[in-house]
């Protein structure tokens, strides 16, 4: 098991790092070529743990894929019809958007699947996608969750369809507002018979419904309702070239580092600025470290560009509604800055937080309070009492496996009064492989043992 050991920062941080490519994208891009009809190319992909699942997983369907180990993957796509039957269990590790993405996908297929996953995996809650794709023909077992005697948990058993059967039309409105829940379902549409038209009470990350566009599907998004036609044709996708853009989700870490510690300025290159994830930008804003943001271009519909934040003076704040679910993976991050502001920071309608990698509200209460900050837990958020003068308590940390919780108390070990250690820190290559060389480049001084 890693440790990673991070001492105060004793000089400001300074300087451009590159980031991971976007862990959403990332997955999308794989499973979008791998249906496409012909050679599409990925440049940029970073292997985070989570990526290579779902690359594995369609190695395991009988893609062919190339990857030159640098950052170039090439996919020769089989069409919609093209998957084939897995000899095995198809490991999803600990990404929930793998499992429930590929539900989406694997629902339609002829063939029988087994989806399993890693511990934390396999306590989420998945009757959240099992339902509707239910509802539109598919067949799918679960073990019955844990806890929550009402939903279902990995392993799944996905298919096959009765022979000669395909999925149904699908009008749906989400619960609760789940980008992998809508991209599961629209996904499972291009198979369908009819249309799929899913609605969330507040739109959360729309990168299926961008990139299916940018593909030429016949798909319409207005407000939170997006609706899909499935395509006549099974080789209906053309391969593509897309130049992944890095994830502002790794990015918010460097970024709030650079916010914490005096005299620091950190620029994050070629970093993703969809709306839909940019909402750490506007918590940035809201706590008075402003991002300076330089647009760069678009690659298949997302957008990127450069961040860079200085140091500030930050004030506590309330993040809720709207900007929670733009921000809803950065909250763990975002409490840290809290943690250093003057004030009160004020989490609500975040009691996703709960059923994510981790219940990432109770392990960031505890990070917090044994650095020495004060929070009140909530069934559905936080409040952070900020301790915005002197230094944090330097405190010994277990990860819990969930790499954003490892690299929130890593951030924070940066501003405390000596060596913090951090327990299980293998799990932060899931999504940001390169994290401790990434603020190591900037002038941390931090090591992995
Ligand atoms: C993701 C959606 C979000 C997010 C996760 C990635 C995606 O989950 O937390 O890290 O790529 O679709 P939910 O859809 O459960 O909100």
């Amino acid at each position: 098991m890693q440790r990673l050991r991070v001492r105060p920062a004793t000089r400001p941080l300074r300087g451009g790092v590159p980031l991971p490519s976007d862990k959403s994208i990332s997955h999308r891009s794989l499973i979008l070529a791998a249906l496409a009809s012909g050679r599409s190319k990925l440049s940029g992909f970073s292997y985070g743990e989570d990526n290579v699942s779902t690359l594995e997983i369609f190695r395991a369907l009988g893609i062919g894929i190339d990857d030159d180990g640098a950052g170039v993957v090439e996919i020769d796509g089989a069409g919609l019809d093209g998957l084939r039957a897995p000899c095995k269990p198809l490991d999803c590790g600990n990404s929930g958007t793998t499992m429930r993405l590929m539900c989406g996908v694997l629902a339609a297929q002829s063939f029988r699947s087994r989806l399993v996953g890693d511990g934390s995996l396999t306590r989420r809650p998945m009757g959240r996608v099992v339902g509707p794709l239910r509802d539109r023909g598919a067949r799918i077992t679960g073990e019955p969750h844990p806890t929550k005697p009402s939903d279902l948990t990995a392993p799944l058993v996905v298919g096959p369809l009765v022979e000669g059967r395909r999925l149904g039309p699908l009008e749906y409105a989400m619960p609760i507002s789940s980008a992998q829940v809508k991209s599961a379902l629209l996904l499972s549409g291009l198979f369908a018979s009819g249309p799929t038209v899913v609605q969330e009470p507040l739109v959360s990350r729309d990168h299926t419904e961008r990139m299916l566009s940018a593909l030429g599907m016949q798909l319409t998004a207005v407000g939170g309702t997006v609706s899909l036609h499935p395509p006549a044709d099974p080789g209906a996708i053309g391969p593509f070239a897309i130049d992944l853009p890095g994830d502002l989700s790794a990015a918010a870490f460097p970024l709030v580092a650079a916010a914490i510690v005096p005299d620091s300025v950190v620029t994050t290159r070629r970093t993703g600025l969809n709306p839909t994830r940019s909402g750490i930008l506007d918590v940035l804003r809201a706590f008075g470290a402003n991002p300076h943001v330089e647009p760069h271009g678009e690659s298949l519909g997302e957008p990127h560009g450069e961040v860079t934040v200085r140091s500030a003076a930050v004030r506590g704040t309330a993040v809720a509604g709207e900007l929670a679910v733009r921000s809803i993976d950065e909250i763990p991050i975002a409490a840290v800055l809290a943690a250093r502001a003057s004030g009160r920071t004020e989490f609500s309608d975040v009691a996703e937080l709960r059923v994510k990698e981790s219940d990432r509200i109770a392990l960031m209460a505890g990070v917090l309070r044994a650095f020495g900050v004060e929070v009140d837990e909530r069934p559905d958020g936080f409040v952070v009492h900020g301790h915005p003068t002197g230094s944090l308590r330097a405190a010994r940390i277990a990860s819990g496996g969930d790499h954003r919780i490892a690299m929130c108390a890593a951030v924070l070990g940066l501003v405390a009064d000596g060596e913090t250690i951090i327990d299980g820190a293998d799990c932060i290559a899931t999504s940001f492989p390169r994290f401790a060389a990434t603020l190591a480049a900037l002038g941390a001084d931090l090591e992995v043992e």
